[in-house]
């Protein structure tokens, strides 16, 4: 069983009690493939590697600390999400997990789309020349100035939030003599977060319109009569960090209930559905994440099923990993500052950056793991936890997790399955800089992302 808490809030883990940690590895200088990038490895001196260069000599060059990621792993994973959806599908990579010009560079070589929820992203999708029709349009409050901007570009699709955006991006497609398609994002009444789903209570939220009271049918209906628009499907998104099916087959379930009303009400079958994204990682050894095969395959079988059943042509499917592509291709690199023994208790080991480079183990009471990386030690394991630098005693990295009893200030750690939700919710807080973003494939390192300034920091700070 995972003890990862869950992104929805603590209401939704499986947390056992404090003081539950597991034991430790029988090797603790040793690896695991699952939460470890793909190209990650120790030298011969025992320093880890990264596209083949050790961290040490990274850390020479860009500092710490610093989240290296591994290009020849991102590209293998947006693949592998390609190749297992096949021609009749379309993989759009969530943006929000991790965005910057390079990766956008990657998916469009790799034939992806991109899913954007904010003007910022579009701005760093367009800017790297992704084609604008394969972008989609996310967000429930997207402003008017974010919604002409997406039009006049020409994203592929904008995926309808509320009953005023239908009239709102309408108006503007029409004003600007267009006509934009859309998919309606709905709730289905189910909330999916790692191994369970629960059917209540689920539609207590800000995204989309529910299906219940038949409100995402009346938003379906309003939007049909829009010249501005051009319905093609229905989105749903169930939640995150979802390792268990059975919370998308119920959605897909209800979803082609919607599809067969619209056809028996209005004699349209909409050609699309979107399942959203939130598709599980292995953030430490407990979780077991399932391929991406093994997910088109699922998806794929229950859409048909469902649609079989109510005698629909079965739609186009897409979806929308972010954290499954981009999460278990990086990881953070920092130096040990201060290691402090607190007796009967455990070491509390402080690193040079903390919750303002990932704030998820503060948020949701995430569970990381954590390795030596500028050596490998035979000491006993110690049960450390990994704190940051920020003055809040909440600043930390990794709850529970064992380093050898030798760890020193100097010494460099990485904490692994840090490419989701880590840069992208990075924060200032105390005035820390932001870190950089290394991307390393065959041997050459390069700045994707670079470190934040005291320069950029004060050029915001108009005096
Ligand atoms: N599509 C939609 C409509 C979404 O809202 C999301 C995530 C995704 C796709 C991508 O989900 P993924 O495959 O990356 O799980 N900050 C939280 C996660 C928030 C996810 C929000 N929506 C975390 O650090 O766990």
């Amino acid at each position: 069983m995972s003890r990862s808490a869950h992104p929805a809030g603590p209401r939704h883990a499986d947390v056992l009690p404090e003081g539950h940690y597991t034991a430790p590895a029988e090797d603790l200088n040793a690896l695991d493939p699952k939460v470890w990038a793909r190209t990650v490895g120790r030298d011969a001196d025992g320093v880890v590697t990264v596209g083949g260069i050790p961290v040490t000599q990274l850390a020479e060059e860009y500092g710490t600390p610093a989240y290296l990621l591994d290009e020849a792993d991102f590209r293998e994973r947006a693949r592998a999400w390609r190749t297992a959806f096949g021609d009749d599908a379309d993989v759009f990579y969530a943006g929000k997990a991790f965005l910057s010009r390079a990766v956008v560079r990657w998916l469009d070589e790799e034939g992806l789309n991109l899913d954007v929820c904010s003007g910022g992203e579009l701005a760093t999708a367009l800017s790297a020349g992704m084609p604008a029709e394969r972008i989609a349009f996310h967000g429930n409050n997207k402003s008017p100035e974010e919604i002409e901007r997406a039009v006049r570009a020409g994203v592929g699709r904008i995926v309808l939030d509320s009953f005023q955006e239908i009239v709102r991006v309408a108006h503007i497609a029409q004003s600007l003599g267009k006509r934009q398609r859309v998919q309606i994002r709905i709730t289905v009444g189910v909330e999916a977060h790692t191994h369970e789903f629960i059917a209540t209570a689920h539609e207590d939220q800000k995204f989309g319109i529910p299906l219940a009271g038949g409100q995402a049918a009346e938003a379906v209906r309003r939007a049909l009569k829009l010249d501005g628009l051009e319905v093609i499907g229905i989105h749903s998104h169930i939640g995150s960090q979802i390792f268990d099916m059975s919370g998308f087959e119920v959605a897909a379930h209800r979803v082609v209930g919607l599809l067969k009303d619209i056809r028996d009400e209005h004699g349209v079958e909409l050609p699309e559905i979107d399942l959203g994204g939130g598709l599980g990682i292995a953030y430490t050894s407990d979780d077991d994440p399932r391929e991406p095969h093994e997910i088109a395959k699922a998806l794929t079988e229950i859409v048909t099923r469902e649609c079989e059943a109510a005698r629909l042509a079965t739609p186009r499917i897409s979806v929308e990993p972010g954290r499954a592509i981009v999460g278990p291709t990086a990881f953070t690199l920092y130096e040990v500052g201060t290691v402090k023994p607190l007796e009967g208790l455990r070491t509390y080991v402080s690193v040079d950056g903390g919750m303002s480079d990932n704030i998820r183990t503060a948020l949701y009471d995430a569970e990381y793991s954590v390795a030596l990386a500028s050596r490998t030690s035979d000491a006993e394991p110690m049960l450390v936890r990994v704190v940051g630098k920020h003055c809040e005693s909440g600043d930390i990295v990794v709850k529970d997790a064992f380093l050898p009893e030798d760890l020193a200030p100097g010494d460099l750690i990485a904490v692994p399955a840090t490419g989701a939700y880590c840069r992208s919710m990075a924060s200032n807080y105390n005035h820390a800089l932001r870190p950089p973003v290394v991307a390393v494939r065959d041997g050459a390192a390069r700045v994707v992302v670079r470190r934040e300034t005291e320069e950029d920091l004060l050029r915001l700070d108009v005096g």
